[in-house]
């Protein structure tokens, strides 16, 4: 009885805080409480003298009636009035301050964004009941760059899709859309000078059907295509700023210019004609460095400009492959002219350029890490997406960042090693990974730090055919990083993500936006015991109830190798997806490892036992199973536990050379029997992705030995970067 009237007592209480200061995303800064509701009606007067006013209040409109049920519009009528709103030049950028008693709500605010977001809060604070909670409310953001990237070039995505994403992007406060207009598989944007960029540029005869890494690839033959009319462009900044958001446009030069280049062959260095690319990578075919490229590029962003009013335009720069220039006649020409010492100071030449001809228009230029290869533009802004060391370079040498790394920010990763998640490009970034992110690197200095203007999440859409598949992969994890940007002090993530069930995805239902189920699949660890393999449940979620023991007990059948469990979920008596687990039984089952090499985050999953839990790394990669690790030489001891005699050792290591996961070049066995003295067993070459050593012998200790041995080649994704190595899993049998 104690424990029902406990429960019921808790829920009271966490249902009353749930539809209050916990229902508004990303969490205010300060949220007091007080006594009283206020009773609103079918219809919400707001008051307020400032014109702009009206424009925030028809932005939110359908938003209001969507998810409130309520009709809210301006009044210049006080005494009708609900809602009172008062500008107060003294509060920072961006930021707002609310008061709601039992019979009015007064706002101020510092400017358009600050009013917005006081509007959203509102929205978001109303319950079922359309009443509110009498509060006192202050809040503003961390960070002044909040961003979200969208390819469009990929794949393509209707204005109309693309503002339906924006909105809920915007309610997030998220305050940068980065578009990404250009690449080698079509140019989405219109210019007037040069029309057949988007005629020619804009569509591709085929398309590459499932992942890049399938062998053989295969293509359909449909044409595919479309572009945004300046007109269309136009439209849609104005959208955006009536949300509080700003376009970052992206034209990808010199790299990524197949599109580009397929309508003006003669932009190229060969002038040869290649079609507009029907698949995925980087590509050997790049803007010249001669005059008459730069005078094409420089038309380009002239045109860019009077579309986008953005104080920053994104001209890319990543992925630049340099053989085409060492082969020019004319790039070479540039060197000498210019005095360049090698083609990394010429992508260099290039970018600074560029950057004049912005910064003469009175804009800033902003690219990818790569732009400080050969040397930084003066006052070029630096988007750090491979790791954060660019950014921390940039940051050093006093430029400006947006931080992207890939392990956090790119939301082209998979989101959980469930077999349902829809096909990716690679990595693992689950929600908790994105939501731990800080983007403020510990060693810089005060003054370096105020440098990082923010971050964002980026969406490659290879693999994201629809705005749905688009949406799956951005909610709920745009979430967290929308908490990460905007809060000082983040509440802890078993919080935020029970919060985030509760109160944020039942409102992505009721405006009919898609997103991920990752959130409640049930956390899983198998730790072996004397009696075999015990499957322990838990999920992070309060609400999530398996219809299986928490704990399950699967005894290692000497005669089944090959064993299957299926976990089954439900949350509030839903059910949702199972989780299908195959265990496969061996000697080193459970055998604890010693790591002389660290694994690496996150792909440190069951790190103890990940290379003996029974659970085989398998393809496709979602992320899980596989131990990644990401140095040269990689060395591991096994324990055994007592000398044992057995006749193989298999291993496997994944190759997913996009996703910078190599294979190793050689490998080495070593024995001991007192984990003191080891003798070597075998030295051997790696051949394809497994590898198992047939040698009958007995040792207690087993040390394994990956050599990587050289860094990603040019050409590459993460062309030289240390390679990732994954294993998995170390399988010894008699
Ligand atoms: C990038 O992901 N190539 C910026
Ligand atoms: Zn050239």
């Amino acid at each position: 009885m104690k424990s029902v009237f406990y429960t019921l007592w808790f829920f009271l209480i966490s249902s009353s805080y749930s539809i209050a200061q916990e229902s508004v995303f990303p969490s205010p800064k300060e949220y007091k409480k007080s006594s009283g509701n206020l009773q609103l009606e079918e219809i919400l007067n707001v008051f307020g003298t400032d014109t702009n006013l009206r424009i925030a209040l028809e932005s939110l409109h359908e938003r209001f009636e969507n998810l409130n049920s309520i009709h809210v519009q301006f009044t210049n009528n006080k005494s009708k009035a609900v809602v009172f709103c008062v500008k107060n030049e003294d509060l920072s950028a961006e930021s707002y301050q609310i008061q709601i008693t039992d019979k009015i709500i007064q706002i101020s605010y510092a400017d358009y964004n600050g009013l917005y977001y006081s509007l959203l809060s509102i929205s978001q604070l109303i319950n079922e009941k359309k009443q509110i909670n009498c509060a006192e409310i202050s809040d503003m953001p961390r960070f002044s760059y909040r961003g979200t990237h969208l390819d469009c070039s990929r794949h393509f995505y209707t204005i109309p899709e693309i503002k339906n994403f924006i909105d809920e992007l915007a309610a997030l406060k998220i305050n940068r859309f980065h578009w990404h207009l250009t690449d080698d598989q079509g140019w989405r944007i219109e210019i007037k000078k040069y029309p057949k960029l988007t005629t020619v540029g804009g569509f591709r005869d085929s398309t590459l059907i499932g992942h890049a890494r399938n062998n053989p690839a295969q293509y359909d033959t449909t044409r595919y295509g479309g572009f945004y009319t300046q007109k269309e462009a136009k439209d849609l900044v104005e959208y955006c700023k009536n949300r509080g958001m700003t376009i970052v446009p992206e034209i990808e030069l010199p790299g990524h210019a197949r599109a580009a280049l397929a309508a003006y062959p003669e932009m190229g260095c060969s002038g040869e004609f290649q079609p507009v690319a029907s698949t995925w990578g980087v590509f050997q075919e790049v803007f010249c460095s001669k005059e008459q490229t730069l005078t094409f590029l420089k038309d380009i962003l002239t045109e860019i400009m009077t579309v986008f009013p953005s104080e920053t335009i994104h001209i890319g720069g990543d992925e630049v492959p340099k053989e085409s220039w060492k082969k020019c006649a004319k790039c070479q020409l540039q060197k000498e002219k210019h005095t360049l010492k090698d083609e990394f100071e010429l992508q260099a030449f290039i970018i600074h350029e560029m950057e004049m001809h912005l910064r003469a228009n009175g804009r800033k230029l902003i690219g990818w890490d790569e732009i400080l290869e050969g040397g930084l533009a003066e006052n070029a802004q630096v988007m750090s997406w491979q790791g954060i060391s660019g950014g921390i370079a940039a940051a050093k040498s006093g430029h400006y960042v947006v931080m992207t790394p890939g392990s956090h920010c790119y939301f082209d990763h998979y989101q959980s090693a469930h077999t349902n998640e829809q096909l990716s490009w690679g990595g693992f970034t689950p929600l908790s990974k994105v939501y731990s992110f800080e983007p403020v690197p510990e060693e810089l200095t005060l003054k370096e730090k105020s440098f990082i203007l923010g971050a964002q999440a980026n969406l490659w859409t290879e693999y994201l055919p629809t705005i749905q598949n688009v949406e799956i992969n951005a909610f709920p994890r745009i979430v967290a990083l929308a908490e990460v940007l905007w809060c000082e002090k983040k509440k802890p993530y078993t919080e935020f993500v029970n919060s985030l069930v509760e109160n944020y995805l039942p409102r992505l239902d009721k405006i009919g936006i898609s997103y991920s189920k990752a959130v409640f699949d049930p956390d899983y660890s198998c730790v072996p015991t004397s009696k075999g393999i015990e499957i322990h449940l838990k999920s992070v979620l309060n609400n999530v109830q398996f219809k299986e023991d928490s704990v399950q007990l699967i005894t290692i059948s000497k005669k089944k190798l090959v064993q299957h469990f299926e976990i089954s979920p439900s949350y509030k008596n839903d059910s949702i997806r199972k989780t299908h687990i195959e265990l496969t039984s061996h000697l080193a089952l459970g055998k604890s490892i010693n790591y002389l090499t660290e694994p690496k985050e996150p792909y440190t999953f069951q790190k103890d036992f990940g290379l003996t839990n029974g659970i085989v790394g398998t393809k496709p990669w979602n992320g899980k199973q596989w131990i990644g690790f990401r140095e040269d030489t990689i060395q591991f001891t096994i324990d055994l536990e007592k000398k044992t005699k057995f006749s193989s050792i298999e291993f496997s290591c994944l190759s997913e050379n996009n996703s910078w996961i190599y294979l190793p070049k050689n490998y080495a066995v070593l024995s001991s029997t007192d984990g003191i003295t080891y003798k070597v067993v075998n030295v051997s070459k790696w051949c394809g992705e497994k590898n198992r050593l047939s040698t009958h012998f007995k040792a207690r200790y087993l040390r394994l030995v990956f050599y990587q041995n050289s860094l990603i080649p040019a050409g590459s994704p993460g062309e030289g970067f240390i390679p990732w190595t994954f294993i998995d899993e170390i399988i010894i049998t008699k």
